[in-house]
């Protein structure tokens, strides 16, 4: 596979593809020769993305009968799907006293039981088929705790130990799952979590841009990685918060890390 390999004839499928990464990885996937499905719930848009992508598809991940829809309209169209991408997700940055229970819940319901429902519709065939892969967007907040990010943390843990449940289930049938990890990435994320603010309060912060995350999770994808942690950095705060978690915890204290 080359270093910017193809994804020809692929059908591709990816949630939250209408902003940030999601849209990012829509058309890197177009770009490089997959089939796209895009799809999310934003109309004007999905509309936009459209002429760029293979088919653009009305999909709520809240939403059983949504996601029943577009896996009929992915059969009848193509008859399989090859990647699956599970990147819709929401943020919420508040301190755990005010983070209600319906708060907790409506995290857990996107970041997690979306992506278990988008994925228990497209894996048996899959399954079936005795190929494909499954990539699912978490982020170092699935590895680490963050300060005021309770219900975020708590939702892409879960997405991270659900992920490697699956490898182990899916071991030896044909279907991978890569887990990937961003550290803080510049898209529409904290704004649409209510962070309006969320640069100019952390100035020290460098952030990945989503052509980078897009183009690293493709990476990933192509080798069949089981999980990713992005940036060097990242990866190396992760490592020492697993040997020596005081240390990170003081590092953060003196710069604002992810
Ligand atoms: N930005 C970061 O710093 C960062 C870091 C690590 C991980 N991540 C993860 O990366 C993923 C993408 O985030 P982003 O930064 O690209 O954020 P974003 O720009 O806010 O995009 C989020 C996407 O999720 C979709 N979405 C939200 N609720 C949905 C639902 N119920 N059904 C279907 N789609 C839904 C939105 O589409 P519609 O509104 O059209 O539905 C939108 O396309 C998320 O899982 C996030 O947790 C982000």
């Amino acid at each position: 596979m080359s270093a910017s390999g193809r994804f020809d004839d692929q059908i591709a499928l990816v949630t939250g593809a209408t902003s940030g990464i999601g849209l990012e990885l829509a058309r890197q996937l177009a770009a490089r020769g997959a089939k796209v499905v895009a799809t999310g719930r934003d109309q004007g848009r999905l509309m936009a993305l459209a002429p760029q992508v293979d088919l653009a598809l009305t999909l709520d991940v809240l939403q059983d009968d949504s996601v029943q829809a577009a896996t009929a309209a992915v059969q009848d169209r193509y008859g399989r799907l090859d990647l699956l991408i599970n990147n819709a997700g929401v943020g919420l940055f508040q301190s755990w006293q005010d983070t209600s229970m319906a708060d907790m819940r409506r995290i857990m319901d996107v970041n997690l039981f979306g992506a278990v429902r988008v994925t228990q519709a497209f894996l048996p065939g899959m399954v079936e088929r005795g190929r494909g892969c499954v990539v699912n967007i978490a982020s170092v907040a699935g590895e680490r705790g963050y300060a005021k990010h309770t219900a975020y943390c708590a939702s892409k843990h879960a997405m991270i130990g659900w992920s490697r449940g699956l490898q182990k289930d899916l071991k030896g049938s044909g279907v991978d799952v890569v887990i990937v990890c961003p550290p803080a990435v510049d898209t529409p994320f904290f704004g649409n979590a209510g962070f309006h603010d969320y640069k100019e309060k952390h100035p020290g912060l460098s952030m990945m841009s989503a052509g980078q995350v897009a183009e690293q999770t493709l990476q990933a994808a192509l080798a069949r990685k089981r999980q990713v942690i992005l940036s060097p950095r990242a990866k190396t705060l992760w490592l020492l918060d697993k040997l020596v978690p005081p240390l990170v915890d003081g590092l953060q204290k003196l710069k604002d890390l992810r």
